[in-house]
């Protein structure tokens, strides 16, 4: 690895590049090839953080084209050890209803084609994945998010879908009953592909609409899940200069202990 050059991963928007003062940009090599963009590397209340834009500098990439192992490695390989996860999701109930802050403990995979691990033969490994998020992170967001005044949704579980399309009404609610949360399309594989690097994760998933199942107007759309989630961008960025500021230095909390020894 090349010297660390940040500490801290931010995956998100592109509404997201202005958090950073001083930056510049890496566009690491990686086994997988390049990363959806390049990482911006600068500060961020006094702390070194590298972002990078999810679905590419122009959102040019769908959900199920992202390169999301050359992602996480290019984070690892800028030295990052723990990552932060931005999304906008639907919610499966209206006890959480849009403009909430969710920082859910759990994922359901309903993804179907993306390639999700880094142990492929040879190198074949099982990674525990019980508790997909880390503790520590997921403690200090729920605490960044209370400072700033926007009470967060401790815990939930997040289904994710393949995409790029919406759910049916049917499937809305089937996931609905299985008492399932939030809804999205880009949790899965980044916590897992984390977890078999050693980093940490940490989801912060904010709610832009209520899904089909739980609606009873037309069904979600794109529009309403851009509107809300700009809407709510102010906010978001004071939650992420808290929590970047209140990120811990030294890791405790076991993530790095649960990556397999052989990659
Ligand atoms: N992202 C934002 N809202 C969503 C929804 N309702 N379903 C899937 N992904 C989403």
């Amino acid at each position: 690895m090349t010297d660390p050059q940040a500490e801290i991963g931010i995956i998100g928007g592109s509404g997201l590049y202005s958090l950073l003062e001083d930056s510049h940009e890496v566009y690491p090599d990686t086994p997988y090839g390049k990363a959806v963009a390049p990482l911006t590397i600068g500060e961020l209340a006094g702390r070194r953080v590298a972002f990078l834009p999810r679905h590419g500098r122009h959102h040019q990439y769908a959900p199920h084209l992202i390169n999301y192992r050359a992602n996480m490695w290019s984070l690892q390989k800028a030295g990052v050890t723990q990552v932060i996860g931005v999304g906008a999701v639907g919610s499966l109930t209206p006890s959480v209803p849009p403009g909430s802050l969710v920082v859910p403990d759990q994922i359901v995979d309903r993804t179907t084609s993306r390639a999700q691990t880094y142990f492929d033969c040879p190198n074949v490994a099982h990674t525990p994945f019980a508790d997909p998020y880390c503790p520590a992170g997921r403690r200090t967001a729920l605490q960044a998010a209370d400072k700033t005044g926007w009470p967060p949704v401790d815990g939930g579980t997040q289904v994710v879908i393949e995409g790029p399309r919406f759910s049916t009404r049917a499937e809305s609610q089937w996931y609905a009953a299985q008492g399932w949360t939030i809804i999205g399309m880009t949790a899965h594989p980044e916590a897992v592909l984390a977890r078999e690097l050693g980093l940490c994760y940490t989801p912060l998933s904010l709610v832009t609409d209520l899904d089909a199942g739980i609606e009873t107007g037309e069904g979600v759309t794109q529009e309403e899940v851009m509107q809300a989630f700009a809407g709510n961008l102010g906010r978001l960025r004071d939650v992420l200069d808290e929590l970047v500021a209140l990120m811990p230095g030294e890791r405790d909390c076991g993530c790095a202990l649960l990556k397999p020894g052989v990659l």
